[in-house]
């Protein structure tokens, strides 16, 4: 499009990808368009020859890539004329249909895993005004319970269930196409209810089909080891993993993600809590890029695929940092491994800390 356009949300610049006509009426807080950072210092730490770009999704308006699904969700319960939406959530979800439905004038209600959201997330749901309501079980609970409200058919489930979230989520794929001139050749992304993975290896094919594209990447995704049905080839029935964002035992589209993996040439694995907090951060630690958790699933899976040997040099490599860091500020004070010195107010004191 015309750089000197305002950028106009995904649902209009990528209209002719998606369900809607003239008349639908756009929900959109100017969602996509986020940067893709070049990473060079975090890759010679972690000892790779190729070229890594960071699709950043916390610039989204809600700081996830949740906001890409979200405002087509949103902006087709509009056109049916919806009055609610309702989600299950591990925060993400939850804080872009808040902010959507607040948008359109919607009422919005979420249902989250007691104890298990990050602080920053639950936050985003309780201002942006939506009825919150915590389960006593985990995410996989909460879509039950979503599920059995939408076949009862008075409100509009805004989860990835619904085929319109993939839809704007297949965006991101665009963008970085559209940003690239082409398609890279791995594209790394963390997974927990497997939406997102359909959704770019979704876009990547109609990119190619239309021929905006000529290749398609080798999809790579990453869960939390004690999160990862995916790769035991079934459900899991209490996961656990520091990366809140991706502790799903069930999947909803299991389906989309074994295709994504198994069409595309890539694969589906996991990576420890420990590997997970260490790469988190060594990226933020070398690069000054702050994602939360689970977005480090998948850089601690590149790592895993330097060590065998999967990455060519000089290699096109791109991989999706869903969410902010400042979704989950207490990991983030826990794994940093210091506090603030707390000292005196006076010039002295400061220059003692810092050695001088
Ligand atoms: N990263 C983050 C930060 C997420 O919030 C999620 C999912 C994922 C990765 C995994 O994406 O589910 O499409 O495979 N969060 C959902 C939520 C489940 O409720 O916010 P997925």
């Amino acid at each position: 499009m015309n750089s000197a356009q305002p950028w106009p949300g995904v649902i209009r610049r990528y209209a002719s990808f998606l369900p809607v006509t003239a008349e639908t009426p756009v929900v959109t807080l100017l969602e996509g368009n986020t940067p893709l950072i070049p990473v060079p210092a975090f890759v010679s730490a972690i000892g790779g020859r190729f070229d890594l770009r960071l699709k950043y999704e916390a610039m989204n308006p809600t700081c996830s890539f949740k906001d890409r699904g979200m405002t087509m969700a949103i902006t087709k319960a509009r056109e049916r004329g919806a009055k609610v939406v309702v989600c299950a959530s591990t925060g993400n979800t939850s804080a872009s249909a808040a902010a959507y439905a607040a948008r359109a004038g919607l009422k919005c209600v979420v249902l989250l895993p007691k104890g298990k959201i990050a602080m920053g997330k639950l936050s985003q749901a309780l201002l942006y005004g939506a009825t919150t309501v915590s389960i006593e079980g985990n995410f996989d609970d909460a879509l039950r319970i979503v599920r059995e409200l939408g076949e009862a058919g008075q409100v509009e489930v805004v989860n990835s269930v619904n085929p319109v979230r993939i839809e704007g989520q297949k965006t991101a794929a665009f963008e970085i196409c559209d940003a690239l001139g082409d398609a890279p050749d791995f594209h790394f992304l963390p997974v927990g209810n497997a939406g997102n993975i359909t959704a770019y290896w979704k876009g990547f094919r109609e990119y190619a089909e239309a021929g905006l594209s000529d290749t398609l990447p080798k999809m790579m995704g990453w869960q939390a080891a004690g999160a990862a049905p995916l790769v035991l080839g079934h459900p899991v029935a209490n996961p656990e993993t520091v990366a809140t964002a991706i502790r799903i035992g069930n999947p909803a589209s299991w389906q989309g993600a074994v295709e994504a993996a198994r069409d595309s040439g890539g694969s589906i694995r996991s990576v420890t809590d420990d590997e997970i907090l260490h790469a988190y951060k060594l990226l933020a630690r070398t690069e000054g890029i702050m994602v939360e958790p689970a977005c480090a699933a998948p850089l601690a899976g590149l790592i895993q695929s330097i060590a065998a040997g999967e990455i060519p040099d000089g290699a096109l490599v791109t991989a999706t940092m869903t969410g902010h860091g400042l979704k989950d500020p207490d990991t983030a004070i826990r794994v940093a491994g210091f506090e603030p010195h707390i000292v005196p107010a006076s010039k002295e004191a400061v220059m003692a800390v810092m050695g001088l």
